[in-house]
């Protein structure tokens, strides 16, 4: 076979719909979406750097983004050799398939869960090892008796997506304790800048255990999906060895210049999570009215149960608003909405009163 042969297990990752693509193709002036978890607000404080790295497009990039590295250091009182950077977060997970997996080692996610760890994990030939959700929560003693000798990597995603729950710390230091130290435990964290006060210091436990990574992003609480940049935190060990098969300027100018500008900028932090947090309570407010189930959620999205889920999306598209039907992630009658502007939060109820009216009698 020409190709790798793990490909043919593998459908490709499809993400939500565009808004160009969905005004193009239905002809609509007004589309909003609710799709792909990215918060409603543009942080524009960043321009004034942004131009004035124009100046410098014509070069490379620095290869290890020196000053935001000093910066994620300062913040997490780490080392800066203990920081891995990304083109989005979601390359630490390929960095951490590529330096971690030999062919036949097992990798160990939820079902469902963020579906970029099972297909990063196929492709670098590792046997996926599901572990159920229970309660629509990640089973962190499921995964456990699911170790075997040949376990590599066992992902987290926490907060989840697209479920939204979080483990907390007890949870997490209990699951950690009954953790050798052959096999490395991944928290994806994109969603934690919304999660509770109970939400795991995840770097406290690195300085315990060393064969542990938590990722963060800018493409949510800071709103630069659109720029692609993450990061990993880690032991300086694996920090090191990731580092090796990452590709020398995946982090591009501009993505740097703006995430340091980013993490000195907490009025729009603190901003963004006080509008989500009224917002999602509006979301939870007009379901409930509706007796609509929905899972309680620790990020800026909300797991919403309806009956015709597949339908009723259709149907939301068509009237411009895009938001993710899960059936293809093992979640049949769900979608998940991202919390929007109030003006958009507000049509999706509208939409939904309606298609409830017409369609189901209610
Ligand atoms: C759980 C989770 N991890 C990672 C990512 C990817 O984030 P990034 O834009 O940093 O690649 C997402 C994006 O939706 C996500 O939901």
């Amino acid at each position: 076979m020409l190709f790798n042969k793990e490909l043919s297990k593998i459908k490709p990752y499809q993400p939500g719909k565009p808004i160009e693509e969905v005004r193009r193709i239905l002809r609509l002036k007004e589309v909003y979406k609710l799709a792909s978890n990215e918060i409603p607000f543009v942080p524009t404080y960043i321009k004034n750097s942004i131009l004035k790295e124009l100046k410098n497009i014509n070069r490379y990039p620095q290869s290890d983004c020196f000053y935001l590295r000093k910066i994620v250091a300062k913040k997490f009182n780490i080392l800066p050799e203990q920081i891995i950077f990304g083109n989005g977060s979601d390359e630490i997970i390929t960095l951490c398939v590529r330096a971690f997996i030999n062919r036949g080692d097992e990798v160990i996610v939820a079902y469902p869960t963020f579906l970029i760890y099972e297909i990063q994990a196929k492709i670098g030939g590792a046997r996926i090892v599901q572990v159920p959700l229970k309660n629509f929560k990640y089973d962190l003693n499921g995964m456990l008796n699911k170790i075997t000798s040949r376990t590599k990597i066992i992902f987290i995603a926490n907060p989840d997506n697209p479920t939204g729950t979080y483990v907390n710390e007890e949870e997490v230091s209990n699951f950690l304790k009954k953790i050798g130290n052959n096999i490395l435990v991944f928290f994806d964290e994109a969603y934690s800048e919304f999660a509770p006060q109970d939400f795991p210091n995840t770097s406290q436990f690195l300085k315990k255990k060393s064969n542990i990574i938590f990722t963060r992003t800018f493409s949510k609480i800071y709103g630069l999906a659109g720029l692609r940049i993450g990061y990993g935190i880690t032991s300086k060990k694996i920090a090191f060895i990731l580092n090796k098969v990452r590709e020398p300027f995946n982090v591009n100018r501009f993505a740097q210049i703006a995430a340091i500008e980013a993490l000195k900028n907490n009025a729009f932090l603190k901003k963004v999570l006080s509008y989500i947090k009224k917002e999602k309570n509006y979301l939870y407010e007009q379901l409930k009215i509706l007796n609509i189930n929905f899972i309680e959620s620790a990020t800026n999205f909300v797991l919403i149960n309806l009956k015709d889920a597949k339908s009723f999306s259709n149907y939301l598209l068509k009237k411009g608003i895009i938001v993710r039907e899960l059936s293809s992630w093992g979640l049949r009658g769900f979608i998940r909405v991202t919390v929007g502007k109030h003006k958009e939060n507000r049509l999706f109820i509208e939409h939904l009163k309606n298609y409830l009216a017409r369609f189901e009698g209610g």
